[in-house]
């Protein structure tokens, strides 16, 4: 693995596409200094060039060198969860240029905790933007399979599949206030123990996790209560592909059972996405989760896949 995250580094410092793993998500990484390898990264993924896109470091150090105003929330959030599945909005420095924050006065800073994505960040020794490592609108890659099928990179770092398995949660703290813009791998009663967090509302900064159909499978995916289920499968039969908490219906060829614990679930959802997108029934169904704080996360993802 050495040898490869040296190879990693270079081919990022010469301006190209590394694709590496981290705990949440496979991510797509290019120099965030350089203009034309975040171009690159654009066009790679499809992604309109006014979206903001998460710098990549090592350590909180790095990272804050990176923002212009670190409130006492921001070290207090770092210390507690960094390196880890959370990313945060700060105003930025002048280091983030106008290319990785889409022309906003604020950057999106996150410290991975994934071995291969920190020796990568250590040997490249700068930041390293990344979006998650799938086609814009697409769901995200868990695998270092999951992006050599769908993208044109030039490097692919294995490092097995993700841990949590969706993306970061996202705090912006640049206001004056601490808002929820993603929720993900830490939960909003983990921040809520250091800090007051609002819910996003609708007129915050622009982020593509933020627009309604996104993470979505190219099948048309639908979110069905556990009790109605039966009868979406009797009207479908065999053209529904299924994601439920219950055992396989025999009259429903592709059916993954999740797992029953949020944690579980999300380290499942993406390559279960993908394998039953891949199946080429007519819908997918899926079974709503529970309506719990602790599903927040997984919910906003299956909300999104369901347009
Ligand atoms: O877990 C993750 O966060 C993964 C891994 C690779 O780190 N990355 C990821 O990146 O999910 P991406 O680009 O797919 O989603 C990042 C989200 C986008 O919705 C983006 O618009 C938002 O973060 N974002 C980035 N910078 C922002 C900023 N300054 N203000 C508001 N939203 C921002
Ligand atoms: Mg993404």
């Amino acid at each position: 693995m050495n040898s490869e995250v040296r190879r990693a580094a270079e081919v990022l410092r010469a301006g190209g596409l590394v694709a590496f793993p981290t705990e949440t998500v496979y991510g797509l990484g290019a120099d965030a200094s350089s203009a034309e390898a975040v171009a690159r990264l654009y066009a790679a993924k499809g992604r309109p060039a006014d979206h903001p896109v998460i710098v990549h470091f090592a350590t909180a150090e790095a990272a804050f060198d990176f923002a212009r105003e670190i409130p006492q929330a921001a070290r207090k959030l770092a210390e507690k969860f960094w390196p880890g599945p959370l990313t945060m909005v700060l105003k930025r420095s002048p280091l983030a240029k106008d290319f990785v924050t889409g022309g906003q006065d604020s950057v999106g800073l996150r410290v991975p905790s994934h071995p291969v994505a920190q020796a990568l960040l250590r040997e490249f020794d700068g930041g390293v933007a990344a979006p998650s490592a799938n086609r814009f609108g697409n769901v995200s890659a868990t695998t270092a399979s999951h992006v050599v099928g769908e993208m044109d990179v030039d490097f692919v770092l294995d490092g097995g599949p993700s841990e949590v398995g969706i993306e970061s949660t996202i705090v912006d703290l640049s206001s004056g206030e601490a808002v929820l813009l993603r929720p993900g791998g830490i939960s909003k009663a983990q921040l809520e123990k250091i800090l007051k967090v609002r819910d996003k509302q609708s007129d915050s900064p622009r982020h593509s996790g933020g627009l309604e159909r996104h993470y979505a499978p190219k099948t048309p995916a639908r979110l069905v209560a556990p009790h109605a289920l039966d009868a979406e499968i009797a009207k479908l039969g065999a053209d529904a592909a299924v994601l439920a908490f219950s055992k396989p219906d025999e009259r429903v060829e592709y059916w993954i059972r999740m797992p029953k614990d949020p944690q579980g679930y999300a380290r499942k959802l993406y390559a279960a996405l993908r394998e039953l997108d891949g199946a080429g029934c007519g819908t997918i169904l899926i079974e709503t989760p529970p309506d719990t704080a602790e599903w927040d996360a997984v919910r906003d993802r299956l909300s999104r896949a369901a347009g």
